[in-house]
């Protein structure tokens, strides 16, 4: 049975974090706020929802975050909610607090989460926000972008080392199943060769090759990029070195990907999906996701934005490693 009482709302993040979470939840309090609406701030994700741990938000809770990485929320990846038992506990929780919509701010996992809860007559709207850009049903995730600025920078900084040394660095950023933030630092950063899980990969072809084919045109350092989702950075380097001669670093991003100001671009998309959701809810939508396809807002189903499958663009892989050889 739904909920009918329909003036409090409640926003959670959830999962990762990513840079412009607190953006959108700016967003999302200020236009529950602008309506006339209660909203309240869980805290943890998930596990916030089932111990009943959130906060009434006014004004001044989402002042002054709109720059700040994290997310003043905190988040959790909860295990507890993959029970049936677990979301239970957290509609209990909604309808003694009377909550009648949720903001789910977070990846893939999380919207798993709003779509069971939903399913239970808790209405919930999913706001798509992980720095692995890998929803499909949104062009862009809130998050991406600075993660994609974060690892440019500090790339560029190896590279001036490398070049320095004539070297080669071994470099993995974040991605457990995307390439996408892989394929489009190699791009930036002028990559010699880009691994990812969604292309197969040869040593000998698309490193050792490669490395030597730019050797003979003159170039005497060389960036290798590999997505987490691949890993085996260590190695690579190792082995690289040891048949190549060409000393060799690896390195690791690691979680300052995750960290930092969001970017314009970044802030921009979280406000304006943070704003849709609570327009969402108050419509009377539920169990849907917001997203973003070139300039325009759309909402999907849950269920079917988690089944569609972003296409990894082989194009502009193949384009990067051409103009880069
Ligand atoms: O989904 C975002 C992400 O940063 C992935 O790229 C990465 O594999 C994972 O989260 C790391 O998760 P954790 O915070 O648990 O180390």
């Amino acid at each position: 049975m739904a909920i009918t009482q329909d003036k409090k709302y409640a926003i959670l993040t959830s999962g990762g974090d990513a840079p412009g979470m607190n953006a959108a939840i700016r967003a999302a309090v200020r236009t529950a706020l602008a309506n006339g609406l209660e909203i309240y701030g869980v805290k943890y994700g998930f596990n916030g929802l089932i111990k009943n741990e959130m906060e009434k938000m006014d004004r001044g809770s989402v002042s002054d975050i709109i720059h700040r990485g994290g997310t003043v929320l905190y988040t959790a990846r909860s295990k507890r909610f993959h029970s049936q038992e677990g979301v239970q506990e957290a509609v209990e929780v909604c309808r003694g607090q009377g909550i009648s919509g949720v903001i789910v701010v977070g990846g893939d996992g999380s919207f798993r989460g709003a779509r069971d809860l939903s399913a239970c007559g808790v209405p919930c709207i999913g706001v798509p926000c992980t720095i692995d850009n890998d929803i499909a049903c949104s062009e862009y995730t809130i998050g991406y972008d600075t993660a994609l600025n974060t690892c440019i920078q500090m790339i560029d900084k190896l590279r001036d080392t490398s070049q320095s040394h004539d070297r080669c660095s071994v470099v993995e950023v974040m991605g457990r199943h995307s390439g996408q933030l892989a394929l489009n630092v190699g791009l930036a950063t002028g990559a010699t060769s880009i691994v990812v899980p969604e292309v197969p990969f040869s040593f000998e072809r698309d490193i050792l090759q490669r490395i030597k084919e730019t050797s003979a045109k003159g170039k005497r350092h060389f960036l290798i990029i590999v997505a987490e989702g691949v890993g085996g950075v260590m190695d690579l380097a190792k082995r690289i070195e040891e048949i190549t001669e060409i000393e060799t670093r690896p390195a690791i991003l690691g979680h300052v990907q995750r960290g930092g100001p969001p970017s314009a671009r970044d802030r921009a998309l979280a406000s304006r999906l943070g704003n849709a959701a609570v327009e969402l809810l108050l419509k009377g939508e539920s169990n849907r996701v917001v997203a973003v396809q070139g300039s325009q807002l759309e909402h999907y189903p849950i269920e079917q934005a988690l089944n569609m499958i972003k296409t990894f663009d082989l194009n502009l892989y193949k384009m990067t490693h051409m103009i880069s050889n």
